[in-house]
This record gives C-alpha cells, sequence and structure tokens, in this order.
C-alpha cells in the first residue's frame, strides 16, 4: 500500500505573530511541509474595518490554496479568525483550526476569579469574543483590553528595534484591577503577537500574573485533526512567504532563523 505523503500545513498571520502558533505546531507534526504566510502588506488588522479584512483574507488564502494545495490551514491570528473564521469555512474546503480568546481556560483556572483579555481592537469588541465570555465566563470578572500599539512593538522586537518599557507598560497596564482586594491574576494572550513580548511583559507587569498562550491548544487540535496521518519519521520542511513580496532586513532574518527560517 502506498504510504500516505506528510501533511502540508500552511500557517497564517498578519504579520510575524503566527510565529508563536508556528513553533508548537510543528513541535506536534515534525514531519509535515509548512508554509507561513504573512500578510504583511495588510498589516496591522487589528484597526480595519471588517469587511475590508473579511474580503481581503479570503484573497490571500484562496490564493495561498490555489499555490500549495495545504491539507490544514491554521488560521494563527486571533483578528482573523474572530472577523473571518465563518466565511473560510464557508467557502473553502480546506479544514481551517482557528486561534481564538482562550477565555474558557482561563476563568477555569483564575483562583481570584479576575481575568484580562488583551487583544487588538478588533479582537475584543467583536461578538464572537463577546459570545464567548457570555458562555464561559459566568462568576468570573473579565476586562477585556484592545491595544492599539502592541502588534506594531511585537513586529519591532522581532526586527530589533525594540519598544521602551514605558511604551509596553502603557499598553498592559489597564488589564492589572485590583477590586476590593481582588487582583487579576491571569491574563490572555488573544493576539499571537503577544508572546513574542512575554519577556516584556513579565517585567513591567506590577504583580506577577499567569499570560495564557493559546498556542499549545492550537498545536493539539492540529494533531487531533491529522491523526488519520501518522508522524512520519521524515523531517519537514518550513518555507515564509510575506504578501509585500520584500526580502527581510538582516535584523529580521537572524529572528527568523530562530525559528529555523
Ligand atoms: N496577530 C494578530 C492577532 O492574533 C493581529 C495583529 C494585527 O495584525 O493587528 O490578532
Amino acid at each position: 500500500m502506498p504510504e500516505t505523503p506528510p501533511p502540508t500545513i500552511l500557517v497564517f498571520d498578519s504579520g510575524v505573530g503566527g510565529l508563536t502558533v508556528f513553533r508548537e505546531v510543528k513541535t506536534a507534526r515534525p514531519d509535515a511541509a509548512f508554509v507561513y504566510l504573512a500578510d504583511d502588506a495588510g498589516f496591522p488588522y487589528g484597526n480595519q474595518p471588517e469587511d475590508k479584512l473579511i474580503a481581503r483574507i479570503a484573497d490571500v488564502i484562496g490564493a495561498a490554496i490555489a499555490r500549495h494545495a495545504p491539507d490544514l490551514i491554521v488560521v494563527a491570528c486571533n483578528t482573523a479568525s474572530v472577523i473571518a473564521l465563518a466565511d473560510l469555512r464557508a467557502r473553502f474546503t480546506v479544514p481551517f483550526v482557528g486561534t481564538v480568546p482562550a477565555i474558557k481556560p482561563a476563568c477555569a483556572q483564575s483562583r481570584t476569579k479576575r481575568i484580562a483579555v488583551l487583544g487588538t481592537q478588533a479582537t475584543v469588541s467583536r461578538e464572537y469574543t463577546r459570545a464567548l465570555i457570555r458562555e464561559f465566563a459566568s462568576g468570573c470578572h473579565v476586562a477585556l483590553v484592545g491595544s492599539p500599539r502592541l502588534a506594531t512593538y511585537a513586529e519591532a522586537e522581532l526586527a530589533g528595534t525594540p519598544a521602551t518599557d514605558v511604551e509596553i507598560a502603557g499598553e498592559i497596564l489597564p488589564c492589572f484591577l485590583d477590586e476590593e482586594g481582588q487582583h487579576t491574576d491571569t491574563i490572555v494572550l488573544a493576539c499571537t503577537h503577544y508572546p513574542l513580548l512575554a519577556e516584556r511583559f513579565r517585567r513591567v507587569a506590577p504583580w506577577p500574573v499567569e499570560w495564557l498562550d493559546p498556542a499549545p491548544a492550537i498545536a493539539r487540535r492540529v494533531a487531533d485533526l491529522l491523526r488519520e496521518r501518522p508522524v512520519a519519521a521524515v523531517a519537514g520542511t518550513q518555507t515564509i512567504e510575506f504578501t509585500s513580496g520584500r526580502m527581510p532586513p538582516p535584523t529580521l532574518k537572524k529572528a527568523l532563523a530562530a525559528f529555523g527560517f
């Protein structure tokens, strides 16, 4: 019987944030052929109108499907997932794994029942996110914090031009609430760019909290969907594409090398 070849997995984000998801998925499927697609020509997604983004994401992903015929697509972007996942699933037959704010596990693990969801302005204002809160956050106070700048700071961090501690602190401080002696103890990283700044966040946080990164759960979901194609004993491949067609500058190239590109 001919062996099934390892799967081709497309990992998509508006920029380099989805690399934080890619590295976990790659650990789960080291045999896969990965294509990482950054729609940097459309970055940032977080403060753009919904209808424009839905059309753009469908175009970019449709063209990538035609080029690479992926077996599975990971939308490694909360903003794109909460806005466009339903449309993508209706348009294309390829299975999609999305990235949505990890509100359920955050509320379950919070001892003080005070959590924050830190995402782009688009992600925190979408009905999708509000529905997750209604469904999974009863008895838990949820602060929704939309950051206009953190995704850009994360891109800059990787490109070797980091934002200052004061700039970073200004974006994350609204997450930290102290109400009647009850502190926020869990913060959902609801943008895939933010784990790139995790060390910076820990340094400027007014008190220690759990930072919830959804990447391991996404990797488990991918492994589960591909369980019919057991991991082969071959090393996979990985390529990266930027919709701008630009050559990454040397500092970013070095950072990408740390992800195996
Ligand atoms: N990485 C994206 C997310 O998870 C968004 C960054 C942006 O383009 O604004 O939401």
